[in-house]
């Protein structure tokens, strides 16, 4: 296994994985068997490794085609950006290390319907046997692309309307919420034609 100093900033560069039972250091984790030790700045991370996990989270995308003011990216300095379908890849295959995984979401911080291979992620993680869920701000669902969601299926969508009311809604979000709320009709409407899967339409009110 290779050696870490764990006082030198040569290792600043990606991370190592260690042994849980090797380093005294790391914290007790009945469950984790190995450790990420992570070099940051401030000095190194330790995140046990934890294969038992039912659902993760996939963030596709940083960017979004909405300037919500109480966006939580407003207060990022990091640069935005599109994941490349080459890291997706290596996470497609790393999902298979995960015994007991059951769903995926695709969501985070960003608008994963903005991604342009968005339904080849969906379809790639679908193939594995796992559910799919997606958060949205709805305004890419069109009937193409209700369509192909039906299709695959996806199992869960939640859809965001931050604000009570359509004004604060239109405050919020800087945009007019006439076109998400016609979208959000046909959703429905074809889920209950076709019978479809899809467990739960929620709506997200926020705040
Ligand atoms: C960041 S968005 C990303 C997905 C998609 N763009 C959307 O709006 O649903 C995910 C959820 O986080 C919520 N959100 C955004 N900024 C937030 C903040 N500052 N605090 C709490 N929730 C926030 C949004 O309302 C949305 O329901
Ligand atoms: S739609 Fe979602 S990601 Fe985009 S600005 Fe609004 S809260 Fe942020």
């Amino acid at each position: 296994m290779k050696k870490i100093n764990i006082q030198s900033k040569e290792n600043l560069t990606g991370g190592s994985i260690i042994k849980m039972n090797e380093n005294l250091l790391l914290p007790a984790d009945q469950s984790a068997t190995e450790a990420l030790l992570l070099p940051t700045e401030e000095g190194y991370k330790i995140i046990p490794l934890r294969r038992d996990l039912k659902k993760i989270y996939i963030e596709v995308t940083t960017l979004c085609n909405f300037s919500c003011t109480t966006c939580i990216r407003n207060s990022w300095q990091d640069e935005m950006g599109m994941m490349e379908w080459a890291t997706f890849e290596k996470l497609l295959q790393q999902l298979k290390e995960l015994p007991n995984l059951e769903c995926v979401h695709f969501g985070g911080f960003g608008e994963p319907m903005s991604h342009p291979r968005i339904f080849d992620m969906l379809k790639a993680v679908k193939d594995q046997g796992l559910r799919i869920e997606m958060i949205t701000n709805g305004s890419f669902l069109n009937a193409e692309n209700i369509e192909k969601l039906v299709k695959l299926p996806l199992d869960g969508i939640f859809i965001s309307l931050d604000g009570p009311d359509e004004e604060e809604y239109n405050e919020i979000r800087q945009t007019d919420i006439s076109p998400v709320v016609a979208n959000i009709r046909p959703s429905t409407a074809l889920k209950k034609q076709r019978k479809a899967s899809c467990r739960s339409l929620v709506l997200s009110l926020w705040p």
